[in-house]
């Protein structure tokens, strides 16, 4: 049932072309257009929507940090991101034209579940991402997402991850075909590009033992950072996260820019950097970027960067360099987190812990 790996984490890493493959099939019409089944909210319904609340816990939290990015450049629609756990009891300002985006892989947390139900005493649509065919929340959600990833047995989400983006894309150029703020060209050309991604992913995989080694080399460390800017921020987060989780290893995830606010106190000599690096385009991201690692590098940090095929400017600041497939900077989530994925599956298997089932989480948090 694993597959031949030695965890069900594992086997589901390995699974994520395939995962991100069916959670695109179908979405389109014979015409070319967007089509999501279960959206059931109308296009009058969309284009009344002024701003959009994605509520999620945990890695769909991050997730949503990604959405946020790619509503609000597609769809010209404000977006805030709120841990679900915060939204209610903040008095939140709703009404009919809020759409309240719940993002959960199991669709059972309790403090996503309590957060929808407040949303909708106040009116507001709610619609669901979800990988859980008939759970709670999207049967307590006007429109639903489903994901495929199929059934994900590890604590840590992974499969569940990817699918949470793509269901997010789908969903930010779905709003766009409806509001027209995008045109049905630069659609379908997106849409190509996640179509690609599969085979990236699969080839971030097949690079996994550079990352198992590097792993392997970091069983006595005790605190490792993780930076990223723009949609690399939440996967720098995303990472920090799985080590956490697995490794029981103190990790933190931050905003590139934020650094000189405070962070770069932390770096001491050796310490390991793992940097998102973004795809060098024609805004100053990559140049930032590399400031950013310069800095940790000059005050005595180890960095490991990810970043895409032929980008040579890194190279004189990298310590390690992986290898990231060239593809847009929004669609990057999808490739850099895998490497993060592997580091902190290997270096908690070669710590001797449980991946599947780390100390003190439950796959599903349905108390509040
Ligand atoms: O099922 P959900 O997506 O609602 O779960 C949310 C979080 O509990 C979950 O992502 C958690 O953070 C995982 N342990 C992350 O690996």
């Amino acid at each position: 049932e694993k597959d031949g790996h030695d965890w069900f984490m594992r086997k589901e890493i390995f699974e994520q072309p395939r995962a991100v493959a069916d959670s695109l099939l179908g979405r389109r019409t014979p015409a070319g257009l967007l089509h999501l089944d279960e959206m059931r909210l109308s296009d009058d319904e969309l284009r009344d929507v002024t701003k959009i609340i994605i509520i999620a816990c945990g890695t769909s939290f991050y997730a949503g940090m990604v959405a946020k990015y790619a509503i609000e450049h597609w769809t010209r629609t404000p977006v805030e991101v709120e841990l679900a756990s915060e939204f209610r009891y903040r008095d939140p300002i709703l009404d009919y034209s809020t759409l309240v985006v719940a993002i959960s892989q199991s669709g059972e947390t309790a403090d996503t579940l309590q957060a929808i139900r407040h949303a909708r005493t106040q009116r507001s649509k709610v619609l669901a991402i979800c990988n859980t065919n008939g759970s709670t929340i999207p049967r307590e959600s006007d429109a639903v997402i489903y994901t495929h990833a199929g059934p994900e047995i590890g604590v840590a989400s992974t499969k569940g991850f990817l699918t949470q983006l793509v269901a997010c894309y789908l969903l930010a150029l779905y709003v766009a075909q409806v509001k027209g703020t995008r045109y049905g060209d630069e659609i379908t050309e997106i849409v190509h590009q996640l179509e690609e991604m599969p085979d990236h992913i699969a080839t971030v995989l097949e690079s996994a033992e550079q990352v198992y080694e590097l792993a392997r080399s970091h069983l006595d460390t005790r605190s490792v950072l993780f930076l990223g800017r723009h949609a690399g921020y939440p996967v720098a987060l995303e990472g920090a996260l799985k080590l956490k989780e697995l490794a029981y290893i103190h990790a933190e995830g931050f905003a590139a820019g934020e650094l000189k606010h405070g962070p770069i106190a932390l770096i001491e000599e050796g310490m390991p950097v793992l940097c998102v690096v973004p795809p060098q385009g024609r805004d100053q991201l990559h140049e930032k970027m590399i400031s950013g690692i310069q800095e940790v590098r000059a005050r005595g940090a180890r960095t490991i960067c990810l970043a895409e095929e032929g980008d040579t400017k890194i190279e004189p600041y990298a310590d390690v360099l992986i290898r990231l497939p060239k593809v847009p900077v929004l669609l990057q989530p999808l490739v850099a987190i895998v490497p993060l994925q592997l580091f902190a599956c290997e270096l908690a298997t070669a710590m001797g812990h449980d991946v599947d089932q780390p100390r003190n989480l439950a796959k599903s948090v349905t108390v509040e």
